[in-house]
């Protein structure tokens, strides 16, 4: 526990569930994967000024399919797992076939293996999901968590305004969120919620102030008194209408696309956990359950499989709690060296931009998979705003990664495109030296004066990876407002019931 640090995984929650989660370590898991929906999530960020920035960006293609990775899972279950999971991934796979939902259930069945595994005795487990897999994935976790382990099935309305009459079904409202325990021995914490009005109206003030009411005693007949500052609360049920999802137009909101809201993950923490207690999310996003958790003194893991989502995080968790990466909590599977900069390029070039502009703090633009078009962005990979004037007026940082070779004519380039876009500052990311003829093309760009002061700033900047490991900073007037910025956990009020 002394030695402890909260942890942030980039990569594959498999792998690395089986590589660093320990055995019975873990006290509660939250988990909201994707549904298998068939469609693209884009993130559109938003300004500080709250203004739809024109990029979109695929941050995660939520999509499956019968590939040979799926048959490889399979067969490895097959060979692998417990008799009952066997048979059942092979019932549901003749009854289903070899499809996109197959595939879907396959690779949910080895994770949640996975992280029963991880789950201490005392743990529970909850799995947010939607009608699209419910049915099947509440068949998987009886079959690994065993049937009578399954303590609540909660409904969460999640929508609350838009509806169509021509839909020619009821409107779909809801989320669904299994929960699970590993064994009968469970942390559980009632929560409550204050009394509706109805209620508080059958309460008279007695002489000394106190709310009382009369009552049939239902054990042992007559009449009996009820205070008010006896009675908790509503106790909270299974049906939960009283959480509104994040605003589109809200303070929570931090742009990523199935953003939940921290007053869920917080119901679900303080009911299932103590202070102190290890929380785990194996499909962090933009990092809600860690939000929570933060905020409610558990210990956390996250994981995510974009580099988007981890660039996301650390601000979050910086403008949240003013917590730093690598000094208040550990970062895993980024890259640290060069070599290892170098191997995330080869693998992945979209993860390897994200990453590079999160090193910079850059609002990435390109996104990988079927959105994510060169060409419509100019050639720019990131932006940075900033302010700099007496009217606030937002001025631009245009940034450009490479990971290939490089010569004079990316920086002339470059300087065109900022002449063009009318930006203030161009910088250019490079995984290899810069030549000395792209250096002087640099230099000869000239200068940014500063509308405060006039102080200067090299007009095009050349930052290496290997500099920007070793913490060298674009050099830029200070206030940068970039993403809309996570709202600070100090003296907070929620802006949970501005939905409606
Ligand atoms: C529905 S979102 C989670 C949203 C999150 N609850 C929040 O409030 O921001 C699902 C996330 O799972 C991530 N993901 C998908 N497959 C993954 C995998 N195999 N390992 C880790 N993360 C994964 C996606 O990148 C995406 O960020």
């Amino acid at each position: 526990m002394l030695d402890w640090k909260n942890q942030l995984y980039y990569g594959d929650n498999l792998p690395i569930l089986k590589e660093y989660i320990k055995d019975e370590s873990i006290d509660l898991i939250y988990l909201d994967p994707p549904f298998n929906s068939n469609r693209n999530y884009n993130v559109l960020f938003k300004d500080e000024s709250g203004q739809e920035s024109a990029s979109q960006i695929t941050a995660f293609e939520d999509t499956w399919h019968w590939d040979h990775v799926a048959e490889a899972t399979f067969q490895e279950l097959l060979l692998h797992s417990s008799a009952k999971v066997s048979m059942m991934l092979n019932s549901l796979k003749q009854f289903i076939g070899t499809n996109q939902v197959m595939a879907y259930l396959v690779m949910m069945t080895a994770r949640l293996i996975e992280l029963y595994r991880v789950l201490k005795p005392t743990g529970s487990l909850y799995l947010h999901c939607d009608p699209t897999a419910s049915h099947y994935l509440k068949i998987l976790l009886d079959t690994i968590f065993g049937k009578d382990r399954l303590r609540s099935e909660i409904i969460w309305k999640r929508y609350g305004g838009f509806k169509r009459s021509s839909a020619r079904k009821f409107p779909h409202k809801h989320d669904t969120i299994f929960f699970y325990s590993k064994t009968e021995d469970i942390k559980f914490l009632p929560q409550f919620k204050p009394h509706k009005p109805e209620y508080l109206k059958r309460f008279k003030q007695d002489a000394n102030g106190r709310h009382y009411r009369d009552d049939v005693n239902p054990t042992k007949g007559g009449r009996r008194t009820i205070y008010l500052d006896d009675v908790q609360g509503d106790l909270i049920d299974s049906l939960w209408i009283d959480i509104n999802p994040v605003n589109p137009a809200g303070i929570e909101r931090l742009g990523y696309p199935t953003q939940k809201p921290v007053a869920l993950l917080e119901r679900i923490i303080q009911a299932s956990s103590n202070e102190g207690d290890v929380i785990l999310d194996p499909f962090c996003g933009c990092g809600t359950t860690i939000h929570a958790a933060q905020k409610l003194k558990r210990r956390w893991i996250g994981i995510d499989i974009t580099h988007l989502s981890i660039g996301l995080m650390k601000y979050r968790l910086k403008d949240a709690f003013n917590l730093i990466d690598n000094k208040d909590y550990q970062v895993i599977g980024e890259p640290v060296s060069i070599d290892s900069a170098r191997q995330l390029a080869q693998e992945n070039r979209y993860q390897f931009q994200w990453w590079a502009a999160s090193l910079v703090q850059a609002m990435p633009i390109n996104g990988h998979g079927k959105q994510g078009k060169k060409g419509s962005d100019k050639g720019i990979d990131g932006i940075i705003n900033f302010i700099d004037s007496p009217d606030n007026k937002l001025k631009r940082v245009l940034v450009q990664v490479k990971s290939g070779k490089i010569n004079s004519k990316d920086i002339r380039d470059l300087r065109g495109t900022i002449d063009r876009e009318n930006a203030a500052i161009g910088v250019f990311i490079t995984l290899n030296e810069p030549t000395r003829d792209m250096k002087t093309e640099a230099i000869t760009s000239g200068y940014y004066k500063s509308e405060f002061g006039g102080q200067r700033y090299p007009r095009l900047q050349i930052l290496t990876i290997e500099e920007l490991l070793s913490g060298k900073k674009i050099d830029m007037p200070p206030i940068k407002k970039t993403f809309k910025q996570a709202q600070k956990e100090i003296d907070k009020v929620s802006d949970q019931n501005d939905f409606f």
